[in-house]
């Protein structure tokens, strides 16, 4: 009954949504536990490219059990949108929503959109839907928008929300006006979510006492977590591995096999400190050929060189012992390739993550220098996949081992391209070979 966290090393972005749709072919159900629709995670298969934002990154599979958990915030009229699309390509969706999800409100998206600059977020209304679930008074579960007694429950809010939404010009005059906006256009989406409505917590339970296997999808990154992350340039849920316990309600006891998914470099989008970020030529470079622009809002994302700091802490604080390694196709043709093993903070060299985000805007990283590899072209990236990891450049052979052995992690998969083809299986991920799944 193995049950797999897939979770993003760095900033989010790492490529969690290739890895999750590779292994969905091996496991039962697929849970989201964190976020919100601030998530894109990208699925190239057979020349279309889909990005999902709320429902799992294995839709592309019929037959799988797709699971949103208690942990995610839902803006309900964007997951509608991806069901269709997805059914729409030809795939059923069996799909399992929490009942006690939080509802992204239309004035969460408006406050987010009118005051998340100074953070970057993503405007998907995603801090304060959170902000409400923990002040509890002001919040919408999945199961009070089905209620028969949501107008009411929508009244009582608004009574709290009053002077707020005024605030940010969201309310005229009349809040009755507003309440009944509100009211019609979340009632029409009722019926459609009905069906999907379902005690999350329960059901996986249930599964994996049925011997299913499911994999947990983390959204975001580890340096985007709203505890360990560099706060307060950070999301507003547990993005780390952690938050699949919370997010699903699965005890740590079922959780068999973390698995960290890092890009063979750093990207960030948004704002806050990111060490080893680079500007100039090789970074316009990696920007163009990784195209590192944003899934979600379309910004071009921050680029910087592998940070081994970063990924030695996100491997502490998730605990994985293997990882999948991405992007490593984007580095080909870049003359001297750079890696950071520690930081310089204030002229003495520290190999921790400050707390405090001023400070870790001032810390140098310490690098080390790699030759590269000459370019490669995708029908020889998709050569090297079939016939395996030693016949990649032997620079990048060195690259990676670098990278295993200060982490002294098992690196499981390597990506180097965006679709399934494009990638290199050197371990059991599951750690369970003889069970006879493969
Ligand atoms: P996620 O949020 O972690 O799922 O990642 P995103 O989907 O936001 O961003 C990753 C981007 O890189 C997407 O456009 C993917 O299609 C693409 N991608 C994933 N893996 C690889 C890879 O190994 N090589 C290349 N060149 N692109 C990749
Ligand atoms: P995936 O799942 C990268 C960033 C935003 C901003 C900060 C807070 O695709 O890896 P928010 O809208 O969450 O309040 O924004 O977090 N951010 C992400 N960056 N990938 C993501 O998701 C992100 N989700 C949020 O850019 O800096
Ligand atoms: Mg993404």
């Amino acid at each position: 009954m193995p049950s797999i966290v897939v979770v993003g090393a760095q900033w989010g972005d790492e490529g969690k949504g290739k890895i999750i749709d590779y292994l969905a072919k091996y496991v039962d159900v697929i849970v989201r536990y964190n976020g919100g629709a601030n998530a894109g995670h990208t699925v190239n298969i057979k020349g279309r490219k889909y990005v999902f934002h709320l429902l799992p990154s294995g839709a592309l599979y019929s037959g799988k059990t797709l699971v949103i958990g208690n942990g995610v915030v839902v803006d309900v009229a964007q997951l509608l949108d991806e069901i269709r699309t997805v059914e729409e390509a030809g795939y059923r969706v069996n799909l399992i929503l929490s009942n006690r999800a939080h509802v992204v409100m239309p004035w969460h998206k408006l406050i987010d959109k009118a005051s998340g600059g100074k953070i970057g977020t993503t405007g998907r209304g995603i801090g304060p839907t959170y902000t409400d679930k923990m002040w509890r008074k002001t919040a919408v579960r999945i199961s009070d928008l089905i209620s028969r007694n949501f107008r009411d429950k929508l009244r009582e809010i608004l009574k709290l929300k009053e002077h707020e939404l005024k605030h940010y010009g969201i309310i005229g005059d009349s809040v009755e006006e507003y309440l009944e906006e509100v009211y019609s256009s979340l009632s029409k989406l009722v019926e459609a979510i009905k069906p999907y409505v379902d005690d999350v917590s329960l059901r996986l339970n249930e599964f994996l006492d049925q011997g299913k296997w499911v994999l947990f999808e983390g959204a975001q990154g580890t340096m985007l977590d709203v505890d360990h992350g560099t706060y307060p340039y950070v999301t507003s849920s547990n993005t780390i591995s952690g938050g699949a316990c919370t997010g699903a309600g699965v005890p740590p006891t079922r959780i068999d096999v973390v698995l960290g998914v890092a890009k063979a470099y750093t990207t960030r989008v948004g704002k806050g400190p990111m060490p080893t970020e680079i500007r100039g030529e090789i970074a316009e470079h990696i920007r163009e050929k990784g195209g590192e622009y944003g899934a979600t809002t379309g910004r071009p994302r921050r680029i910087g060189w592998l940070d081994l700091v970063v990924l030695k802490y996100a491997r502490r604080i998730n605990g994985f012992s293997n990882l999948a390694l991405t992007k490593l196709d984007v580095l080909s043709g870049i003359k001297t390739i750079k890696i950071a093993i520690g930081y310089e903070l204030d002229g003495r060299k520290i190999d921790y993550i400050p707390a405090s985000s001023e400070e870790y805007a001032r810390v140098k990283p310490i690098y080390v220098e790699f030759p590269g590899w000459r370019d490669i072209s995708r029908d020889e990236w998709r050569e090297i996949a079939r016939s395996g990891v030693s016949t990649m450049p032997k620079e990048a052979i060195k690259y990676v081992n670098f990278i295993r052995e200060e982490l002294n992690v098992d690196i499981a998969i390597i990506s180097v391209g965006p679709s399934r083809e494009e990638t290199i299986l050197l371990k059991d991920v599951f750690n369970i070979k003889e069970w006879g799944r493969y």
